[in-house]
């Protein structure tokens, strides 16, 4: 069975949990695109050019350990913007939604460019305060020395960069679900994603 989730939404909104929890719910494979972006944008940090880094990823640049922090996001923002980077890792995208019993992916352009056909689009959100509250709180936990008004700064930087690039850019598509997860916990936003793609599954069945 072919079945594919899409979830955008910009930076810290909740993609990546909503996206984890439905992939368990429903058994479905989940891949986080903004890993692609972040290997290639740490890649290009140690020195690599950034078409030639994107056109020889290499699961190794998925496992390094510093493709969390506010560095490696802001040089993924940076090289997301070049169309060749995108062409280079597109072929990967695609295989992967298309693999037999579902697959959630997770990023800025899934609904509208790697799968415009996908069988559930979700466009997450939250506003930048809350998104940038949150994604402090993970840095605090982890040790990271930063300030609230910094990652704020960064989070509305990088949301500006991937909203206004002329390559798929950061927008919900038309027939995406709009979840606004501000005022929501974890829970209560994943019971709204897994009600969205049940309903979508009982259509097929
Ligand atoms: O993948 P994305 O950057 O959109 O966000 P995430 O990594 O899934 O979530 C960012 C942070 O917000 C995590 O620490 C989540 O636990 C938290 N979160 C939350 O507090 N409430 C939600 N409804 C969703 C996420
Ligand atoms: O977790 P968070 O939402 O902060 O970032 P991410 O999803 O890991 O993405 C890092 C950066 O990669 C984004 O700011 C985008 O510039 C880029 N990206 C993209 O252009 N297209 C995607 N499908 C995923 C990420």
């Amino acid at each position: 069975m072919q079945f594919t989730v899409a979830i955008d939404g910009p930076a810290a909104a909740g993609k990546g949990t909503i996206s984890k929890a439905v992939a368990a719910h429903f058994g479905f494979a989940h891949l986080d695109t903004g890993l692609l972006y972040r290997a290639v944008g740490a890649r290009v940090l140690g020195g690599d050019e950034a078409i030639f880094a994107a056109q020889s990823l290499a699961v190794s640049d998925l496992e390094q350990s510093n493709l969390r922090t506010n560095e490696v996001a802001h040089a993924a923002s940076e090289i997301a913007v070049i169309p060749e980077v995108r062409a280079a890792l597109l072929e990967f995208q695609r295989s992967f939604s298309a693999r037999d019993g579902g697959a959630v992916l997770d990023g800025r352009d899934i609904g509208t460019v790697i799968c415009p056909d996908a069988d559930v689009k979700l466009f997450v959100t939250a506003s930048a305060q809350v998104r940038a509250a949150r994604r402090f709180q993970e840095f605090s936990q982890t040790g990271v020395e930063t300030s609230l008004s910094e990652v704020l700064a960064d989070v509305i930087a990088r949301d500006k960069r991937d909203s206004e690039r002329a390559t798929a850019p950061l927008v919900a598509a038309l027939d995406a679900v709009l979840i606004d997860t501000s005022d929501l916990t974890i829970e209560a936003a994943t019971a709204r994603a897994v009600a969205a793609i049940e309903a979508a599954l009982q259509t097929q069945a």
